[in-house]
């Protein structure tokens, strides 16, 4: 049956707990695994369980790009102007031709490379909060250590790292008005405009790899270069930075767990998992779709033109991928998480992603033993209905 506007639930629902996605994914969840909301007045598919949104985020007859006819998100791709190279954005052929010029900087064995050198930026950040006793972990940890790591990526030149700092938290932090995330958007692209253009080739980084290929090439353009270091850093600053503090919190709220960590090591890389599913920070707002052809899922027919929104945090607490989805348990095999998601648009920068968290969390709960939440249990300000689920600030002590 082609989505009709009856009395839909409305979409999206707000969190209301530090701890799980809205109440209502449950309900969807049970009600079938393609369900039809209302978005914003506009009937679409909400995909619910885990092994439907992998089927629907591997299937070819589904695009991301806003500007395919019935895009849920095609009004606002209709106003707004388009920037070249925004994988996230684009179907194949074009986005297997720009995924392909970045994958090498994202292997394994690069990002093996770039670990003494986050661990180093991380122990400095340490090092400055030593002194103090106290600190603000968003502020202080998650903001500059996703920074820091961007610059390295890009290559942006250590002189202009502060800049670079301060623009990318004013444009993607939300704490500041939108005039001025406005204002740091622009400074941020014509800074990278301006960084792509004078390069000279031979150097660390993204961008030489980029301008270099171009040199050999001919492709991408200065254009698709400058878009694709702004789409990395949309999407690679803001996710670390948020996860840093978040699962620092999640940890200090379940000492049992974070004394096995402390008492065994290699258990980290299973936690930074399982801490990456059970907040699912990035969920329905970067897993838009729209069928190309009729598709279905689970014995419901999504017709072609039908807007899709993946429900990203419903299916990582899919009771039939995850027993017990609701405890937060560092010892389950929780790797087949969606919160990288999966698929040709499955996160580029997840090995990084990996390697910033495990980093940031062990190398603190290191050096402060005693590191505790400095704030009453109510006391705390979580982004319940922001587009990321993350903490407004993480007060500590140690
Ligand atoms: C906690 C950290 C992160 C989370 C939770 C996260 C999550 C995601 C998710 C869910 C997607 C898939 C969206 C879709 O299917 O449309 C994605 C895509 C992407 N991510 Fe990440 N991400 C993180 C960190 C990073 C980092 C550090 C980078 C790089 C610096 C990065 C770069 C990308 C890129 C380039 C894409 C688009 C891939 C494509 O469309 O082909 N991400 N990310």
């Amino acid at each position: 049956m082609a989505i009709g506007n009856s009395d839909l639930p409305s979409f999206p629902m707000a969190r209301r707990c530090p701890h799980h996605p809205p109440p209502e994914y449950a309900e969807l969840r049970a009600q079938g695994a393609a369900v039809r909301v209302s978005f914003l007045g506009t009937p679409v598919w909400a995909i619910t369980r885990h092994a439907e949104a992998r089927d629907v985020l591997t299937d070819s007859r589904v695009s991301t790009d806003p500007a395919s006819p019935g895009h849920p998100f095609g009004a606002l791709a209709a106003t707004a102007d388009r920037m070249a190279g925004q994988l996230t954005d684009m179907d194949p052929p074009d986005h297997s031709a720009h995924r392909r010029m970045l994958i090498s900087e994202f292997g394994v064995r690069r990002i093996r490379e770039m670990e003494p050198d986050i661990e180093r930026l991380v122990d400095g950040l340490l090092d400055g909060m030593a002194a103090s006793g106290a600190a603000d972990l968003v502020e202080a940890y998650g903001l500059p250590v996703a920074s820091a790591v961007m610059c390295q990526l890009l290559g942006v030149p250590e002189r202009d790292h502060a800049f670079f700092h301060d623009r990318a938290c004013a444009m993607l932090g939300g704490v500041f008005s939108s005039r001025d995330a406005d204002v740091a958007r622009m400074e941020i692209l014509a800074y990278l405009d301006d960084l792509v253009r004078s390069h000279e080739p031979g150097q660390n980084g993204i961008i030489d790899r980029l301008v270099t290929i171009r040199r050999d090439t001919g492709e991408p353009t200065h254009e698709a270069i400058v878009g694709m270091c702004f789409m990395l850093l949309l999407a690679g600053h803001h996710t670390t930075a948020t996860m840093i503090p978040l699962g620092v919190y999640t940890l200090l709220d379940h000492p049992d767990q974070l004394a096995q960590l402390r008492a065994k090591p290699a258990l980290w890389p299973a936690a930074v998992d399982e801490l990456l599913r059970f907040h699912s920070i990035v969920d329905w707002m970067s897993f838009d779709r729209v069928a190309t052809a009729d598709i279905d899922v689970s014995g419901e027919r999504i017709h072609a033109g039908e807007g899709i929104f993946v429900l990203g945090a419903a299916a990582n607490r899919d009771e039939r991928a995850f027993t017990r989805p609701d405890d937060f348990d560092i010892h389950r095999r929780s790797r087949h998480h969606l919160a990288f998601g999966v698929g040709i648009h499955q996160c580029l920068g997840q090995s990084l992603a990996r390697a910033e968290l495990e980093i940031s969390y062990r190398r603190l709960f290191d050096r402060f033993p005693t590191i505790r939440v400095d704030a009453p249990a109510d006391g705390l300000v979580f982004k319940y209905d922001a587009a990321m689920f993350g903490l407004q600030e993480l007060p500590v002590t140690w």
